[in-house]
């Protein structure tokens, strides 16, 4: 390793006010490829960046001397009460941020009593990560090419007690990962995805049929999952199926056909396919073809109050950040996490007091500027 990594901050520096000024924090305590890695979008970064500016672009509607007598930001999803609708999505290998990996995370999130969704490719069992949990806790599923495997990885995270799965559909194969290319990133060999230990994984020369070095003819593909896949998760467990990484409207319908219970708007941070639309500028389209049959989540550069306010306008439920608060584990572990949240929870609260919207609910399109 070419770096020396730095002791976590503690205090927190009071020149932290923003979850953006974690990011320098975390750079310098980690390796230049595991930057790269949880940095990074796919290919030139375009859909990375336009989750951003996409943002910056709509403008909100101030609504003066609302009577704010009992505001809050509790919410309810599939059963559960939140205190605010920001959760923590999916990320892989969080060890490669905090030697504590997810179990720091979830201290973190248990702190602000915020919902976690914790990736099949943690570096921490998710058995482990219950255990340590005072909120609930969502799974998220790749689906296997193994599908006993699969079967056995849900059954694993009901009997843990995690409250819904999360079924990542964006990502049958890997974005275009040039940056990663670049810097040359490989999990160090103490870090791996735990829950997969053991996985029967289809030999190359049982599957592939032409063209060696295709994606097209390979395994990888040919056991990439489909709605019928989502039809069967659906139908093998009680536990309620969202599906993550919908941008389009005719996607959303067939989700909710095959039985989803939820919809979470994502093109996965920027990750997969570059040029895929922000996710704010996807979520009305996806909001209209759903209309209110399932909760829609949203996630994908959110930084701020005011991001999570305009996702909230336009129609969704709730929102989930990726590599803020991996950059707080990073900078300052558990109260890294936790400090994350409360500033974006703060910033919220700021946000409806001063655009006169006392609860969730009251955060209608009207609080836009058109
Ligand atoms: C991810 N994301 C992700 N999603 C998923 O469903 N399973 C996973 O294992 C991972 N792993 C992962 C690793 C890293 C390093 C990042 C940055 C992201 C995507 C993640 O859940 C979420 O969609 C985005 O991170 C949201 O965008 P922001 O908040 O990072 O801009
Ligand atoms: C990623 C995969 C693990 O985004 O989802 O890196």
């Amino acid at each position: 390793m070419n770096y020396r990594p730095l002791p976590l901050l503690s205090p927190i520096p009071p020149d932290i006010a923003a979850v953006a000024d974690y990011e320098p924090y975390a750079r310098e305590r980690m390796s230049a490829a595991a930057w790269a890695y949880i940095s990074g979008g796919a290919a030139d970064e375009q859909t990375l960046a336009d989750n951003h500016t996409a943002f910056r672009r709509l403008r909100i509607r101030q609504r003066v001397l609302a009577d704010l007598n009992g505001a809050h930001t509790r919410l309810e999803l599939f059963g559960d009460t939140f205190e605010h609708p920001i959760f923590l999505a999916p990320v892989a290998y969080q060890k490669l941020a905090h030697p504590g990996g997810e179990l720091a995370t979830v201290l973190g999130a248990s702190a602000m009593r915020a919902g976690m969704v914790v990736s099949t490719q943690a570096s921490v069992l998710l058995e482990d990560i219950a255990s340590q949990a005072h909120s609930p806790l969502w799974f998220q599923l790749y689906i296997q090419p193994d599908r006993d495997f699969t079967l056995n990885l849900v059954r694993r995270a009901e009997r843990a007690g995690y409250s819904a799965l999360v079924l990542t559909v964006d990502a049958p194969v890997n974005g275009l990962r040039n940056r990663e290319q670049r810097a040359s990133f490989g999990l160090p060999t103490d870090i791996t995805a735990v829950n997969l230990l053991g996985m029967h994984l289809p030999l190359p020369e049982q599957t592939v049929q032409a063209g060696a070095d295709s994606l097209f003819g390979g395994p990888l593909l040919a056991s990439a999952p489909t709605w019928k896949d989502v039809e069967w998760l659906v139908g093998i467990t009680q536990l309620p199926v969202v599906l993550k990484g919908i941008t389009s409207a005719s996607d959303a319908q067939h989700a909710i056909a095959c039985g989803a219970a939820g919809i979470i708007v994502s093109n996965h941070g920027g990750r997969t396919l570059d040029t895929l639309p922000a996710t704010i500028d996807a979520l009305p389209q996806v909001v209209q073809a759903v209309q209110q049959r399932v909760p829609v989540l949203l996630d994908g550069g959110i930084r701020r109050g005011t991001d999570i306010f305009k996702a909230l306008a336009l129609g969704a439920s709730a929102t989930l950040i990726g590599r803020p608060y991996v950059y707080g584990l990073a900078a300052a572990g558990a109260p890294g996490v936790a400090h994350v949240l409360h500033m974006l929870r703060t910033e919220l609260e700021i946000t409806m007091a001063l655009a006169g919207r006392a609860t969730l609910k009251d955060i209608a399109a009207t609080a836009l500027w058109e």
